[in-house]
């Protein structure tokens, strides 16, 4: 069991966990972890892929855009300047990419991981995947990054983050649970909360290609992030509420390795914190570091 370097939290990272396609029921879990502040989130995610690419150099990682995971990606930059990481074996797959945006448009989630992150650290550019929002045919699109995924062995780590309105990638309310790479027209929420990216809400684009929530779910392990009071309702409902289409972010609670990393105001409207951070403590009690 390895410990983060800064929170302190044991992370499940020996090689079983990494390689293993299948855990064994009594190894699934959601983890609810709540910590102090904002940033702690942001290192401990950091911590996390670190040591996924310390323990397996060629992971699969996949990525996630939005302002969440920026103070991730900076502290992978940093830790990658300090000699204490390296990319170089990495193959990467991003969640999504707006449909109409290719990857030279600044708006592209294409612009979002070459200039914070691909291009500040030793990746492999021609193992960076993001799904192509040009393509001409884009069923076809969706199906051949599916197979991507697969040729590449699978996803070790996603990286999530969360819509106010419970979508993780791209996939809206009302998503297939079972949900692979397709196009999927944005939430009306969406497209008010991703205005302030591109000036109006008139100028973000309808459409996105997203990896559906079966991709997701088919990841080895899953880690979401949330941060702020704007996410506490989502949170709320991914975590202590049913699982339901409506909030597709709640199909985590099926998925076998989930941690959910949250900061006090994220968390602030779930009821059993209590309990999470008992169950921190006594995972943390059975396995010192
Ligand atoms: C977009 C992305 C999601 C991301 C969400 C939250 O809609 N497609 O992957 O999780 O935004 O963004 P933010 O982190 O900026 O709140």
């Amino acid at each position: 069991m390895e410990r983060a370097a800064e929170t302190g939290y044991n992370l499940p990272l020996c090689s079983a966990h990494i390689h293993n396609s299948h855990p064994t029921p009594q190894h699934c879990s959601m983890r609810v972890i709540i910590l102090d502040h904002p940033q702690q989130v942001s290192q401990l995610a950091a911590d996390i892929i670190c040591s996924t690419v310390a323990t397996k150099p060629n992971a699969v990682l996949g990525l996630a855009t939005g302002s969440t995971p920026l103070e991730t990606y900076r502290l992978l930059v940093e830790r990658y300047e300090q000699g204490l990481v390296s990319f170089a074996q990495v193959t990467t797959f991003n969640l999504d990419e707006y449909v109409g945006l290719g990857p030279d448009d600044s708006q592209s989630y294409h612009q979002f991981m070459h200039s914070h992150l691909f291009s500040r650290a030793d990746f492999c550019v021609d193992r960076c995947h993001i799904p192509a929002g040009l393509a001409p045919d884009l069923k076809a699109e969706g199906e051949r990054y599916e197979r991507a995924i697969e040729a590449a062995g699978g996803i070790d780590l996603q990286l999530l983050g969360l819509g106010s309105d419970g979508h993780i990638a791209f996939n809206e309310p009302g998503s297939s649970l079972a949900s692979r790479t397709r196009v999927k027209a944005l939430s009306a929420q969406t497209l008010q909360d991703n205005a302030r990216f591109f000036g109006s809400e008139e100028q973000v684009p309808r459409l996105a290609l997203t990896m559906g929530v079966g991709s997701i779910l088919a990841a080895r392990r899953a880690v979401l992030l949330a941060i702020g009071s704007h996410k506490a309702a989502a949170v709320r409902d991914l975590v202590e509420g049913p699982l339901t289409a409506r909030v597709p972010a709640s199909a985590l609670q099926l998925h076998p390795q989930a941690m959910i990393l949250l900061d006090q105001a994220a968390a602030s409207q779930l009821e059993n914190t209590e309990y999470y951070h008992r169950a921190e403590q006594a995972q943390r009690t059975r396995s010192p570091a």
